[in-house]
């Protein structure tokens, strides 16, 4: 290769590299983590799992969801609870939070993602934030790294929504039914999740948490005057 030719490639390579590496720049301040609730979990429970700097407890999650929960004791099987998390940028290259779990007796990656995690997080981001071997997870009292994605939606989709939803799929779901319960579109919500089969029954899709917005505006503003 000719000098002149090497060194284009290089800056050609170097500019498509960084903005390979760069997804993010910033996060946004709040994200929700819609959390499908499994029999014996409970809003206290929730609140434990998902602490960050917004220290929220089991009556800040009931505020997001005055519509689906009216008593954080008696919280059904199957209800989606939407629990608020900050949403940062991670290294650089995507969103999301990483909570700081203290292991319990009998923990796997599994466990922890596919249950006490409801699925927002997975084996693969469990392994590759946390250097333990997947045979020898430490048995108590130690610490683990849980990273949850999270979205600040997207200017070139729309500049309408501020809040975004973390939503692991489950099966059964499709884009039609999640549509109609949140009053999205199905064309809005495809926009904001390029390239996701809403009926593949695993993985997480963002969407605009619209309802929610409406619902706890008031709550929202409170919740800020306190921090
Ligand atoms: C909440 O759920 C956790 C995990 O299942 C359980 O250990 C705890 O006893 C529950 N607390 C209440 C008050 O039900
Ligand atoms: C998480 O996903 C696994 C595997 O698809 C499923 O068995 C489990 O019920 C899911 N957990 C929740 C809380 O939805
Ligand atoms: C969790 O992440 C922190 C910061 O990157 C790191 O220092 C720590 O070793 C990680 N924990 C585990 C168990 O790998
Ligand atoms: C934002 O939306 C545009 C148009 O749909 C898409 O090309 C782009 O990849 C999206 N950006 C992100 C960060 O998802």
């Amino acid at each position: 290769m000719k000098p002149k030719l090497r060194f284009l490639v290089l800056v050609l390579m170097s500019v498509c590299c960084s903005i390979a590496e760069s997804k993010c720049n910033k996060g946004c301040d709040l994200a929700l983590a819609s959390y499908y609730m499994w029999k014996d979990s409970n809003l206290t429970f929730i609140a434990q799992l998902f602490q960050s700097n917004l220290n929220i407890d089991a009556d800040t999650i009931l505020s997001y969801n005055k519509k689906t929960i009216n008593s954080k004791d008696s919280v059904q099987q199957g209800v989606r609870a939407h629990v608020p998390f900050p949403c940062d940028c991670i290294d650089g290259k995507f969103l999301g939070h990483v909570f700081d779990y203290t292991v319990q007796s009998g923990d796997t990656y599994e466990k922890v993602a596919q249950t006490w995690y409801a699925n927002l997080t997975t084996y693969q981001l469990l392994r590759q934030y946390n250097s333990y071997d997947p045979n020898m997870i430490p048995d108590e009292n130690a610490k683990m790294n849980v990273t949850v994605t999270c979205s600040c939606g997207n200017s070139s989709v729309s500049k309408k929504y501020g809040l975004f939803i973390t939503y692991p799929l489950r099966l059964g779901d499709t884009a039609d039914a999640i549509a109609s319960v949140t009053g999205l579109s199905v064309p809005l919500l495809r926009s904001y999740n390029p390239g996701i089969y809403f009926t593949q029954g695993s993985g997480v899709v963002y969407f605009p948490g619209k309802g929610v917005t409406c619902l706890s505006n008031l709550e929202l503003n409170n919740f800020f005057f306190l921090f």
